[in-house]
């Protein structure tokens, strides 16, 4: 057994939440501390292939939850696990709480359908920390619009963001000991000084 604590980075699409991930790593980083940053999809070869292909290719919703989980079952195994085993703290942008807040919030799967896929690739690891970075749709919209051409869940209607956020602030509620909501419209040195504060207490 190690120390090292799994964090994970949630929040719907222009939420704001990449632009911290980096300032975390730091942070632990200069404590000392071996850090790993990852992402989902994605994080392995075969789950960046996974990815383009959830990003790009029209699919069956379910289809779509079961890549999400394929790509998280080789990240566990590939990357997550073996950081935690060393010693290293592992930062993921986005795991399971994404997929319950996505394809189960936003495109109306089953919930217990996830349930059995979640108890199915990780049945007793859960993150230590789930920082949902939360801000109003239209925030979230304003911030899509002025990056890059959007991909297939970027380019959903505004239902469907609200659909998930409402999902993602549901689980929040649901796991209060690991979850802390961030105000995302807040300034990123105060989002900053909020991160320290949190860090700490881990
Ligand atoms: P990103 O842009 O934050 O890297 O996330 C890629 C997209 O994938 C984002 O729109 C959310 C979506 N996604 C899901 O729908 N389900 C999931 O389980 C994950 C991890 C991401």
């Amino acid at each position: 057994m190690t120390s090292a604590k799994f964090i994970t980075f949630e929040g719907i699409d222009g939420a704001g939440k990449s632009t911290h991930i980096g300032y975390v790593a730091a942070l632990l980083r200069s404590r000392g501390l071996g850090v790993v940053t990852t992402r989902e999809p994605g994080g392995t070869d075969l789950g960046e292939a996974l990815r383009e292909l959830v990003l790009h290719q029209k699919m069956h919703l379910e289809t779509e939850a079961m890549l999400m989980f394929a790509s998280r079952r080789e990240h566990l195994a590939q990357v997550i696990e073996p950081a935690l085993t060393r010693g290293d703290w592992v930062i993921s942008d986005r795991f399971t709480d994404a997929t319950f807040a996505y394809q189960g919030g936003g495109r109306k799967l089953a919930l217990e359908k996830l349930d059995v896929l979640e108890q199915w690739v990780h049945p007793h690891l859960q993150p230590d920390l789930t920082l949902l970075f939360d801000v109003p749709l239209e925030v979230a919209r304003a911030r899509l619009d002025a990056t890059r051409e959007l991909d297939r869940f970027e380019q959903e209607k505004v239902t469907f963001f609200a659909d998930t956020r409402a999902e993602y602030l549901r689980r929040a509620a649901q796991f209060p000991a690991r979850f802390r909501i961030i105000d995302s419209t807040r300034s990123i040195a105060d989002i900053q000084t909020s991160l320290e504060q949190i860090l700490g207490a881990l």
